[in-house]
């Protein structure tokens, strides 16, 4: 921890599963656990590309391995191979779900495990180009995936909303197809278009998939783009002003811009960080050096997400924890950043009012309990 932070500021990690809130930046992609890895392998009589112990070390495996991506990134596991190299494990990953009921059982164990981070919402991004057995079915993707986010949400698990992503390596007419089929068919628990992958592998988007994101705005559907991660401030500028972004995924590297700084703050438009990703992919070197802090101080809406937890190690509770010590936030500041959260998500506007209620209440009661008592006056 840095010298600058007080020794007071911890956080409990219970304590911060016990306050309601979204998580609006999550790749079903990246949540998908071992166990999950291993019984799609087994049902699809497929090897593992590497020992199940260091299967999310995507370097170590030789067919997604980038040699020549130099990332700054940690060098070990999920950062080792760079974006292009994660993006390409995903491929196989996701080309093992091959079934409605496969489908189906991805989507519940995310919500289970959303749920287990106290996490009572999430937007969460399904790309189906990773998909590989569902081409040319994408809308019976989303169905099958609906069928299991409805399951979870009946017996009490996270509420989902998708948030349907092109690749930003698609062509203009794949992009316009995907939205005029989404529109027509109107798969359940679809409530936004996205766009993800590797900014570095395709420059900018924002005239490409204009007239995609036009239909999707017109069709009701929310927007929210990948921009500031692989690409510079430019990115961002692209996502506002081609594509009528209402979020940005990461835009971390707006900070590297004032006047892009103060257009955000003035639009109020969030930006869904994900602070422990961009260290591992080697954004940036380290959680001191995040400018979370400092886009929160200019007046950015921001909200802490995780990206690809499983093969990024983490949970959503242990990655506030880190941000509550590193950045000596309490558990008043979390609350603030759980009710962002909620505010910034595309749940409706029923559930962002009971969930805004039910985390003042629970960050009284919290707050309460962690309150120690003046001391009785000595007679
Ligand atoms: N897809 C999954 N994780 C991603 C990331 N960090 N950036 C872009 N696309 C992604
Ligand atoms: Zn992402």
């Amino acid at each position: 921890m840095p010298a600058h932070v007080p020794a007071e500021v911890r956080v409990d990690e219970q304590d911060i599963r016990l306050l309601p809130k979204a998580e609006v930046h999550v790749h079903l992609e990246g949540t998908f656990a071992l166990v999950d890895l291993l019984t799609l392998a087994k049902e699809n009589g497929v090897a593992l590309p590497g020992p199940a112990a260091t299967i999310f070390d995507v370097s170590t495996h030789d067919s997604f391995a980038m040699p020549e991506v130099t990332t700054g990134g940690t060098g070990r596991g999920v950062g080792g191979a760079g974006l292009t190299g994660f993006l390409r494990f995903l491929d196989w990953q996701c080309g093992l779900v091959r079934t409605p009921e496969q489908a189906a059982r991805i989507a519940y164990s995310f919500a289970a495990r959303q749920t287990t981070s106290g996490i009572r919402y999430s937007d969460v991004i399904v790309n189906p180009t990773h998909w590989s057995a569902w081409r040319g079915r994408e809308v019976a993707l989303m169905e099958a995936l609906a069928a299991g986010l409805d399951e979870a949400e009946q017996d009490g698990l996270c509420v989902t909303g998708i948030a349907y992503s092109l690749l930003r390596t698609q062509t203009a007419p794949e992009a316009e197809q995907a939205v005029g089929a989404l529109l027509e068919r109107r798969p359940r628990r679809v409530v936004a278009l996205s766009v993800d992958g590797d900014e570095k592998a395709s420059g900018p988007t924002g005239e490409k998939f204009r007239a995609a994101f036009r239909l999707a705005e017109a069709g009701g559907l929310h927007r929210t783009v990948h921009a500031g991660e692989s690409s510079g401030p430019d990115g961002v500028w692209d996502a506002l002003d081609h594509l009528h972004a209402e979020r940005i995924d990461h835009g971390v590297r707006s900070i590297e811009d004032e006047v892009l700084v103060r257009r955000l703050a003035d639009e109020g438009i969030p930006l869904d960080l994900c602070p422990r990703s961009n260290i591992t992919l080697g954004v940036y070197p380290d959680w001191a050096s995040h400018p979370l802090p400092r886009l929160a101080a200019a007046g950015v809406r921001v909200t802490i997400n995780t990206d690809d937890p499983a093969p990024l190690g983490c949970t959503l509770d242990e990655d506030w924890a880190v941000a509550a010590g590193v950045f000596g936030y309490d558990l008043t500041a979390l609350a603030g950043f759980a009710a962002e959260s909620i505010r910034a998500s595309f749940a409706d506007d029923d559930l962002k009012r009971d969930l805004l209620a039910e985390l003042t209440d629970a960050t009284e009661a919290l707050t309460r309990s962690t309150t120690v008592p003046d001391p009785e006056p000595v007679p």
